[in-house]
Order: structure tokens, then C-alpha cells, then sequence
């Protein structure tokens, strides 16, 4: 790519930056399904700050600026739901999702002890679909976000994330 994005844990001064990047990565999700009021969109600046705080939440940085981000806390049930993943709409297409994914996929076995990754994408976002299976997770099953759109779950078992990093 000739330049070099970097992938690390987010700081508290990274959460206004996340808050605007996923403003403006979301916004084809909301156009693809009709509805501005995904949660990517409606999330406040301060709800942000709360997952740095206490989830893991990784960063991509091309110098200054933050690229891409995504988020992963553990569940009861012992699952990592890994969610809000997005990259800059110019830096799409190099690699930088998947790095962040396997970023987070790491970090929340290694640190947390996720013995599984949940994550869901609406049903007709190809592209993240795509991602996710290349990346290992297998579809488990269908729901309806809080907002409407149906969404498509999958999952991948936290013993396999070394060997498909
Ligand atoms: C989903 C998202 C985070 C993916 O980020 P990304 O950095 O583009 O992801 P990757 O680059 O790892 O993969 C995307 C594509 O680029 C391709 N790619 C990766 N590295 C590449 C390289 N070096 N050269 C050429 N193509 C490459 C991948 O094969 C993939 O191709 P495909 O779409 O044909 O399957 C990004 O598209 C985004 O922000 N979308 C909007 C928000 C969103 O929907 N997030 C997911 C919520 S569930």
C-alpha cells in the first residue's frame, strides 16, 4: 500500500476520533439498508468513551489519524461478540479489516479468555460477509437488530484464530 497503518489498543483520546470515523464508515450500511438509525449512527460520543474504556477496542492509525477501528467484549455464555468493525472508506480493499479483526480476535482470547467470536452483519452486506468467512466464521444464525434490520450471525471457536491469522 506505500504507507504504513499501524493496529493498536485504543486510548481514551481515540474515542472522538472512533466516533466520527464510524460516523462516516456506516453510512453505506444505512444506505444499503434504508435506515439511518443504526446503531453505528446513533451511538453517542460518551457511549464510545465507555467501551474504551472497558471493552477491546483496537485502533488503525495512519500517522496521526485513525483509520479503522473495532470493538469485543466478552459474554456470559463465554463468547467474544466482536462488533463495529470499520476502515475508512479512501483505505478499504488493503487488508486493514482483517488485520484489525485478528487483532481483536487475539487480544480477546489472550487477555479475556473468549473461548468463541460472535459477530452479525445485516443479511445483505455481501462484502462483510465475504470478510467473514474468509476470515473463518461460519454462519449460526439470523436475528433482527434493535433497529430493524435482519442480521445474519456468525461464529468461529477461539481455538482456530491463530491458524487462520
Ligand atoms: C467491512 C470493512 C471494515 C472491511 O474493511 P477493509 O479494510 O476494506 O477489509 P479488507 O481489506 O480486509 O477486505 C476487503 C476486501 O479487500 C480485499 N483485499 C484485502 N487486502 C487486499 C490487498 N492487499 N489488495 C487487494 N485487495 C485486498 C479483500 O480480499 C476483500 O475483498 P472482497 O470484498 O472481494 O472479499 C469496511 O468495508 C467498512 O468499514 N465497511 C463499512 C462498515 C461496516 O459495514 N462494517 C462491518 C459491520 S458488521
Amino acid at each position: 500500500m506505500g504507507m504504513s497503518v499501524t493496529i493498536s489498543v485504543a486510548t481514551e483520546q481515540d474515542a472522538e476520533q472512533i466516533f466520527r470515523l464510524q460516523y462516516l464508515c456506516f453510512q453505506s450500511e444505512a444506505a444499503l439498508y434504508g435506515n439511518y438509525r443504526i446503531d453505528p449512527l446513533v451511538q453517542t460520543l460518551d457511549s464510545v468513551r465507555q467501551e474504551v474504556a472497558s471493552d477491546c477496542v483496537f485502533v488503525a492509525r495512519l500517522g496521526e489519524e485513525v483509520v479503522g477501528s473495532v470493538r469485543g467484549k466478552v459474554t456470559e455464555d463465554g463468547a467474544a461478540a466482536i462488533g463495529k468493525l470499520c476502515v475508512h472508506p479512501r483505505l478499504q480493499g488493503h487488508g486493514i479489516g482483517a488485520r484489525l479483526l485478528r487483532a481483536a480476535e487475539a487480544a480477546l482470547v489472550e487477555e479475556r479468555g473468549a473461548t468463541k467470536f460472535r459477530l452479525s452483519t445485516g443479511h445483505r452486506s455481501e462484502g462483510n460477509l465475504r470478510l467473514y468467512r474468509r476470515s473463518g466464521y461460519e454462519t449460526v444464525g439470523r436475528s433482527k437488530g434493535a433497529d430493524g434490520v435482519d442480521l445474519i450471525i456468525l461464529e468461529k471457536p477461539a481455538g482456530t484464530y491463530a491458524q487462520t491469522a
